[in-house]
């Protein structure tokens, strides 16, 4: 859908009626516009993010409510409290990772999937925040059967974008086609609700998503809560479905773009064991990393800009009275695209789209904010800060104390595989609701070592 909204945005220009109702923009001015004014309201086509009875913040379009449950939860999301979630971050991400490709390396020559291990750590990591729940549960299933928490989330938010997309099917077609898989959706509820409940009979606060939800859940003076138990639910949902994909599969790309463009992969590196000497075993933290480690930063602004992962446009609806972009007129209740991919791809907006060109943030510092990947402006990504600094730290402790290269038999993908304008080939992508690539068990084999070891070896 992306690329072909891309395509035709080249023909017709950054602006084009796409149905009767519906226009599209690429430009970066119109969008920034649209997504930062109060007049255009979120459209009717977010429905089909509503997983409970009620609206959570992604779907309402209740201006009082975004602003109450934006300033309810904006103080769970700001940069000073997701520091205080650092060392579980930490635990569940990097260092699990680590723990995994040290133990590759000791028993399959290095080998792993990082495609698995993004999926795994950032699993891991969203489940600790929005569960409360450190270790891997074991669930049953509906037929029975039992399942760790890891699959069991990874099934439920599958087919909860499955589901998403479905709800565009008649409503007896959608009931009739989602019925045998609609237990997931209960079962998360539950799981959540057995979560809070656990949370407060305990009576310890701690720094985490769940505290938000059980905080919001407490009689305020007036003798009623904050939110109400359905819009808790509805919240929790969000989280998990909004946490987990975007985040694993921009560092997926932001690793496969590395490898097909080796020279930067190079230049990443150096910055940071140059900064931070790999012999000195300490992991890094994420206050340690900010704004100096701007190569790998530019990396993954490059990787957001190339292969959004939030891959659909942002759809807005013009407000009453007449609204004008690029000097053309739109009726009230028209809906407006913000087609972010073919922003991302103009050549109106950046010099050679296609190719994966870092240092276009480093030499103009304001590139920054024609990225879209979080959406801008009112609605902007809530969990930004947290996003960044699970993808810093991650990809910066693994880049600096990892060598990593393609499997020897990789003749399918490489820097060397090349595409249109003799730049190097993706490897294929499916883009249902999020840029994933279409094999994982093929494509995102890697091969690790540790730096410090490769290093003595050729010492010796
Ligand atoms: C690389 C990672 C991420 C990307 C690319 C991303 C992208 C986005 C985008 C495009 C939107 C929609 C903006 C719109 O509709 O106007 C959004 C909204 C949202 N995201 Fe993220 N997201 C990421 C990570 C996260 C994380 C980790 C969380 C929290 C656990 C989160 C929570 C939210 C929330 C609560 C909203 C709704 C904001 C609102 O409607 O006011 N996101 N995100």
């Amino acid at each position: 859908m992306a690329q072909h909204s891309l395509t035709s945005s080249q023909k017709h220009g950054t602006l084009q009626t796409i149905q009767p109702n519906s226009i599209s923009t690429t430009d970066p001015h119109d969008i920034r516009h649209m997504l930062s004014s109060p007049r255009y309201s979120k459209s009717s086509y977010y429905r089909i993010l509503r997983f409970t009875a009620t609206d959570s913040l992604v779907t309402t379009r209740d201006k009082e409510k975004v602003s109450r449950m934006r300033r309810i939860f904006g103080s769970y999301f700001n940069a000073t409290y997701v520091a205080r979630m650092e060392p579980l971050i930490l635990d569940c991400g990097i260092i699990r990772i680590m723990r995994i490709w040290d133990q590759a390396i000791k028993e399959d020559g290095g080998k792993i999937n990082y495609c698995e291990t993004f999926n795994l750590a950032t699993f891991s990591i969203i489940s600790r925040l929005v569960f409360g729940e450190e270790e891997i549960r074991v669930h049953k299933n509906s037929s029975g059967g039992q399942m760790d928490t890891v699959r069991w989330m990874s099934k439920a938010t599958t087919y909860m974008c499955f589901r998403a997309v479905l709800q565009l099917l008649p409503p007896w077609i959608f009931h009739l086609v989602t019925m045998p898989w609609d237990h997931y959706c209960r079962e998360v509820s539950d799981y959540v609700d057995q979560c809070i409940r656990k949370r407060q009979l305990s009576n310890k606060s701690q720094s985490d998503l769940l505290q938000a939800l059980v905080d919001s859940l407490k009689p305020q003076d007036n003798g009623t809560p904050l939110l109400s138990r359905d819009e808790v639910l509805a919240e929790s949902f969000l989280l998990l479905i909004g946490g987990i994909d975007p985040t694993a599969y921009t560092m997926v790309w932001t690793i496969h773009l590395l490898l097909l463009y080796p020279e930067h992969l190079q230049k990443v590196q150096t910055e940071l064991r140059h900064k931070f000497p790999p012999e000195k075993d300490q992991l890094l933290t994420f206050s340690q990393l900010r704004n100096q480690v701007p190569y790998l930063e530019a990396c993954i602004y490059e990787s957001m800009r190339l292969v959004t992962v939030p891959c659909v446009q942002i759809p807005r609806t013009c407000p009453v009275g007449k609204v004008s972009l690029q000097g053309r007129e739109f009726a009230e209740g028209t809906t407006v695209f913000a087609n972010i991919w073919g922003s991302h791809h103009s050549p109106l907006n950046w010099d050679d789209p296609e190719r994966f060109s870092p240092r276009r943030f480093l030499d103009d510092p304001r590139a920054k904010h024609s990225v879209f990947a979080f959406g801008h402006g009112l609605r902007l990504c809530m969990g930004k800060h947290l996003a960044m600094m699970n993808m810093v730290t991650i990809l910066a402790n693994l880049l600096r104390s990892y060598n990593i290269k393609s499997p020897v038999d990789y003749s399918h993908t490489g820097p060397e595989i090349k595409g249109a304008g003799d730049i190097p080939k993706l490897m294929p992508m499916s883009q249902f609701v999020s840029a994933k690539p279409k094999y994982p068990e093929r494509d995102c084999q890697l091969i690790v070592s540790r730096y410090k070891d490769e290093k003595k070896n050729n010492n010796n």
